[in-house]
């Protein structure tokens, strides 16, 4: 998240009423938005805040969930687990009167202070799983010491995670009709777009932009060039653009991919991709869906077979034959995450231990 929450911050410009979405808005990435924004009209025009606290205690039969601190201190509805993700018999609660009764505490591992001391100091029910959460790459958060034998479960992007929540291409679970494709193809007006707001010049992403524009012309956006985007624009520029340069800030991260990569893929651009190796994007979107920069022996060759692939439209769509079939699905941060945590915590009842978790999240980053 902290990728997300820096490329993108101030671009979420969202046009939400109330105060507390707009809090939301700065804290979360720009898939979600989307998402957000939907909701805000959705819940406005039903009920007058999202924000119902839960009066009615649980029920002897609810899995409670302790969401000990609110993650990125975004407050969400703890009511809609049942109507947004279809998952009934969760309880969740931000009342730590109840954690002696809590099958499960969530614990974001951005909100942990330095020292600790904002963690739970009662001793834990026999029952109680603590879920470590946690949505950045290795490179971008703090590891903390002490955490090695507190935790029982993990949620996290990683494939080997307990929970494993990703924006993912999945198959259409109907025919529905593409409402991208093909129109998108009449709305490009530019070839290769990039928006960014975190500049290193020690990034790898950096050095290969300074490379790649001097071969071709790119639209640049965002924090860094001056040219911060809302919502709207945003999501223009994305289909607006025949490329996007999807560069990750961080290189190689066991799985680690974010927005960058899924967002244009939703919004009809072709994503570029510079990140993790070929083979870990080949895992979660279709070869015929995108563009890795590792395919190319310098950016100059890059350049020529984007511009060659520009003059010639058939060659192009086919980086569209995938959506016949798949789709993009983004995911909800926080409320997906929390849902998926304590349906997990309902279901797997098993004795688990997550030792060792300096090792498993940071190790791979140690030894390159
Ligand atoms: C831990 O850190 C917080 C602020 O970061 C501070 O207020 C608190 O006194 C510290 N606690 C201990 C036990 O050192
Ligand atoms: C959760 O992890 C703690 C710390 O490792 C352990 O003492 C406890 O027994 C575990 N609880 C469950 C229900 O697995």
């Amino acid at each position: 998240m902290y990728t997300r929450l820096e490329e993108h911050k101030g671009q979420e410009n969202i046009n939400c009423q109330s105060k507390v979405w707009l809090r939301i808005s700065l804290a979360v990435n720009i898939g979600l938005c989307l998402f957000i924004c939907y909701l805000c009209r959705h819940v406005n025009s039903q009920e007058p805040t999202i924000f119902r606290t839960i009066t009615k205690k649980p029920l002897e039969k609810d899995t409670i969930l302790l969401i000990w601190l609110w993650p990125f201190g975004i407050k969400f509805d703890l009511n809609s687990c049942r109507s947004r993700f279809n998952i009934d018999g969760c309880y969740l609660t931000n009342d730590r009167e109840l954690y002696s009764k809590a099958h499960g505490v969530l614990i974001n591992h951005r909100d942990i202070s330095n020292n600790l001391s904002n963690l739970p100091t009662k001793p834990r029910p026999f029952f109680q799983k603590w879920i470590w959460m946690h949505f950045e790459s290795p490179r971008n958060t703090r590891r903390l010491e002490g955490l090695e034998n507190l935790f029982n479960v993990t949620l996290n992007y990683r494939r080997d995670a307990d929970i494993v929540i990703r924006e993912q291409i999945t198959l259409k679970t109907e025919d529905t009709e593409d409402k991208i494709f093909p129109q998108v193809l009449d709305k490009k007006d530019k070839l290769v777009c990039w928006i960014v707001r975190n500049w290193n010049e020690d990034f790898k992403r950096v050095k290969y932009y300074n490379e790649l524009k001097k071969h071709i012309h790119i639209s640049l956006y965002g924090g860094h060039f001056g040219k911060t985007l809302n919502q709207e624009e945003y999501n223009e520029i994305l289909t607006s653009c025949k490329f996007y340069l999807s560069f990750e800030n961080t290189a190689i991260h066991y799985d680690y991919m974010t927005e960058k990569m899924f967002n244009p893929l939703n919004l009809g651009s072709v994503p570029v991709a510079l990140g993790p190796p070929k083979y870990i994007y080949d895992k979660f979107v279709p070869k015929d869906s995108f563009i890795h920069v590792d395919d190319f022996s310098s950016p100059r060759e890059l350049a020529e077979h984007l511009k060659s692939l520009d003059k010639n439209v058939e060659e192009y769509k086919k980086y569209f034959q995938w959506r016949k079939n798949f789709e993009v699905k983004l995911v909800d941060y926080p409320t997906e995450h929390v849902c998926r945590a304590c349906q997990y915590i309902r279901t797997k009842k098993d004795y688990q231990v997550f030792v060792n978790l300096n090792k498993w999240y940071w190790g791979a980053i140690d030894s390159t």
